[in-house]
């Protein structure tokens, strides 16, 4: 098997021929380059310019819900135009490639199923899928109105109970969903590979899926333009864009 790019290490490419099991583990670097903003980086990530405690809680959204839910419709609105990338497309060839794959984002958005991966487990949940926040019943979103930036927006209320209608997404302080959590978490922990994407692995629980893949004896290739400090022999950073990296990992 041949692969391009000689840098990355051969016991990588060795572990990644003989993987029963490869997992993919991603966060907003993997849909940076579909235009999507991340949530860390210094000038552009959403969290440099938006204070995630007016925004990201339960109480935030208690506090001001039309200024919560603005936000998360201007979002929507933006995900909705973005367009799975090179990175999204070779998660996809990867999975053809080996066994099994296992695909685990943090990412809000539908950019991996539109690329064509099959079930995604969404630790953070999902932008797409609203529910009530009073009775937690799903709601059926009309498009977003057509928004030129963030504003702010009432949120729709529940036809059952009347309660408010609040982002299908994980706040600070919530709970992850369970069965997706338990799902990576076995995931990780038989896998062979595991690619970590795009993420800079502070925001818990989800950042212990990488340790616990390692724990269990599986190599960890973390991707992401910024190097990732590296303190296991079976550990390795790939330093450069997902849409790049991703691509040179299949074979030809
Ligand atoms: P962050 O914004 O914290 O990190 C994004 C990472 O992507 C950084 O390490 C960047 O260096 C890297 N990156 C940027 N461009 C990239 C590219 N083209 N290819 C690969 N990597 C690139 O985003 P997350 O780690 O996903 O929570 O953040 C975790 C959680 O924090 C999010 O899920 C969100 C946020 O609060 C919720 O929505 C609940």
């Amino acid at each position: 098997m041949h692969r391009e790019l000689v840098q990355i290490s051969s016991e990588l490419i060795k572990a990644l021929d003989n993987a029963k099991h490869v997992v993919v583990f991603t966060g907003a670097g993997v849909s940076a380059e579909s235009g999507v903003s991340t949530f860390r980086d210094a000038l552009s990530g959403l969290w440099a310019r938006f204070d995630p405690m007016q925004l990201a809680t339960p109480e935030a959204f208690l506090a001001d819900p039309e200024l919560v839910w603005g936000w998360y419709e201007w979002r929507r609105q933006l995900l909705l135009k973005a367009q799975p990338n090179s990175a999204h497309q070779a998660i996809v060839k990867l999975a053809e490639q080996v066994p099994k794959l296992t695909v685990i984002t943090q990412n809000v958005d539908d950019l991996h199923e539109r690329a064509g991966s099959g079930e995604v487990l969404h630790l953070h949940g999902s932008i797409f899928k609203p529910r009530c926040f009073n009775c937690a019943k799903p709601y059926t979103l009309a498009e977003p109105p057509a928004m030129t930036h963030e504003q702010a927006l009432p949120p729709p209320l529940c036809p059952d109970c009347q309660g408010m209608i609040r982002p299908g997404v994980v706040w600070f302080g919530e709970a992850l969903p369970q069965a997706e959590m338990e799902a990576a978490f076995t995931a990780a922990e038989n896998c062979d590979v595991l690619l970590s994407i795009g993420t800079s692995g502070v925001v818990q629980p989800a950042a212990q899926i990488p340790q616990l893949a390692l724990r269990s004896g599986a190599w960890v290739a973390h991707i992401n333009p910024e190097p990732v400090d590296c303190q296991h022999p079976r550990e390795l950073s790939l330093v450069g864009a997902a849409g790049h990296i991703l691509p040179l990992l299949l074979t030809d």
